[in-house]
């Protein structure tokens, strides 16, 4: 699927629809340059499963847990040194467990990603206004 977004409340209603069709166990993986909207994303997932708690990169901590209506585990691998570090952080049991599990920078965890993930790209088009950004989610499996 593809959208469209024109503000940082789209991006979190198409977020939230997409939350509703998740289940317990899923990884989602996002994609995008820093600022493109990779948080807003999980801010908005985040309301899909009616947490209310304020979502922020758990940059330094690498996950950050918070409880819904599903468990979502955010993680956030900008600065892991390599993909060991997952394991070490429990990433199995994340995965393995009763919630959804969310990865901003993705790119740099390939070789640890589960064979079934949702994949979301966020970018923007320089073309268009500082607000447009492009928003694809596409799932898979192998
Ligand atoms: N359509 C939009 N969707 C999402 N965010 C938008 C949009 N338009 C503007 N923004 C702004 O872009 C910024 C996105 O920041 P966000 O922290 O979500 O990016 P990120 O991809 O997580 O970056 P990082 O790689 O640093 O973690 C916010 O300041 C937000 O207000
Ligand atoms: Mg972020």
């Amino acid at each position: 699927m593809e959208y469209i977004s024109k503000s940082y409340e789209e991006t979190q209603k198409i977020a939230s629809d997409f939350a509703k069709t998740l289940k317990s166990g899923d990884v989602v993986c996002m994609y995008g340059d820093l600022g493109a909207g990779k948080t807003a994303f999980v801010q908005g997932l985040a309301k899909g499963f009616n947490i209310f708690e304020p979502i922020t990169s758990p940059t330094f901590t690498i996950v950050n847990e918070y409880d819904g209506d599903m468990p979502l585990y955010h993680f956030d691998v900008y600065r892991i040194a390599d993909s060991d570090e997952m394991y070490e952080i429990g990433y199995e049991e994340y995965v393995d467990g009763n919630g959804v599990s969310v990865i901003e920078w993705a790119e740099l965890i390939e070789d640890v990603l589960p064979p079934c993930r949702y994949e979301v790209v966020v970018s923007k088009d320089y073309a268009e206004d500082e607000n447009y950004r492009k928003i694809e989610i596409r799932k898979i499996t192998k």
